[in-house]
């Protein structure tokens, strides 16, 4: 009998529940054709947790997700809960999972679906683009203490701090040399050495490894000469290796030269197994419950998590190769389809399902 391995669905807020909705069924079909055992286990998460719970995590779901094989995530977020003087976000439910599961790597890969070139607006060649950002991600401004807003009569200040230690970014770091020895062997050290303290840290750290890694050819680049290379020369990068906030936005930048946010997927993780996987994108609450959302990027997620995870390198390829595949075929969710028709979040999983079914041999259901 198959190793069972434990799912943790957080679906969270917004779009969530229907993007991971679509991947949960491609990793069922996956499950059926490929003889793998997986239980899927739902645990809120964000604003819905929230509204129920007063919290946006709960202990016991971490504890859950700690014990699971790997943890799939949605989106958290939306308007319901922005007010900027609540006590608690959804997001910071997304952080204490983060932090608590110990995924401090973020895998962010970009790359261009042939079919889809066209939907990007930049104008550089796409074809050739093929890189991986690895974002640092349990460090850095988003952890940092102090942090909070003072409201003073005569006008509030607020702090944010930003911390690193030099083992936090070593052992980032050491992630994108040795994913860049599978690769290309390009390393971009991403910093603001000419401003921040950490961002020298960052630099002298890199610097010390590249010297163990002579194979590898590093280059340390400034964080907004990175914004401007990431729109001129794509193709340049291989892999990319910087901070939690830096991450945060070149990752956004990066989605559009994929031609969407709805298709970039990542994997977060730790120094095991267990890792946790999302789409880059957000809740989008503008577009919630209405079976438009694309549901690519949660899929291409839950590939990730059969390979990094599950350690089912072939059957991740098979996935990834569906997608390439519908998209081939002129499938367009409303995001991607630049003016074609397009179909909903569903027709999308099933179409996938189906693509996964054919490559396994096995009829359409
Ligand atoms: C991301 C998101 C999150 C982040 C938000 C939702 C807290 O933007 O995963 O990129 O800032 O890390
Ligand atoms: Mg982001």
């Amino acid at each position: 009998m198959a190793e069972r391995h434990d799912i943790v669905v957080m679906a969270g807020d917004g779009i969530g529940p229907e993007v991971t909705g679509e991947a949960v069924r491609v990793l069922e079909t996956v499950a059926t054709l490929f003889n793998h055992r997986f239980e899927f286990r739902s645990e809120p998460v964000g604003g819905n947790c929230i509204d129920s719970h007063g919290v946006a995590l709960l202990d016991e779901s971490l504890q859950r997700a700690r014990r699971a094989s790997a943890v799939l995530f949605g989106a958290v977020g939306g308007p319901k809960w922005d007010d900027p003087t609540a006590p608690t976000r959804p997001e910071d439910g997304l952080l204490a999972l983060r932090k608590g599961l110990g995924v401090f790597a973020n895998l962010r890969p970009v790359r261009v679906f042939g079919p889809l070139a066209g939907a990007s607006p930049l104008k550089a060649d796409l074809s050739a683009v093929d890189f991986i950002v690895v974002r640092e991600l349990t460090g850095g401004m988003y952890f940092g203490r102090p942090k909070r807003v003072w409201n003073t009569p005569r006008g509030g200040r607020a702090v944010d701090t930003c911390s690193y230690s030099e083992a936090e970014i070593e052992r980032v770091l050491r992630y994108g040399f040795d994913l860049a020895r599978s690769r290309r062997r390009k390393l971009a050290s991403v910093d603001k050495a000419n401003v921040l303290a950490t961002g020298r840290l960052w630099r002298q750290v890199a610097t010390r490894l590249s010297a163990e890694h002579p194979d590898v050819q590093v280059e340390h680049v400034l964080v907004d000469t990175c914004a401007m290379r990431l729109v001129v020369r794509p193709q340049e990068f291989d892999v990319v290796v910087t901070e939690n906030t830096f991450g945060d936005i070149l990752t956004d930048e990066a989605a559009v030269i994929g031609g969407s946010m709805g298709m970039l997927p990542s994997a977060s993780l730790g120094s095991g197994r267990l890792g946790m996987y999302e789409p880059i994108h957000g809740s989008a609450p503008d577009i919630a419950g209405q079976g438009i959302a694309n549901p690519l990027g949660t899929i291409l997620s839950a590939a990730l998590l059969l390979r990094y995870s599950i350690g089912a390198d072939r059957e991740a390829t098979v996935v990834e190769h569906a997608v390439e595949q519908v998209l081939q075929d002129g499938l367009r969710t409303a995001d991607i389809a630049q003016g074609q028709r397009a179909i909903g979040t569903q027709a999308m999983g099933d179409a996938v399902i189906d693509a996964i079914r054919s490559a396994a041999g096995s009829p359409p259901a």
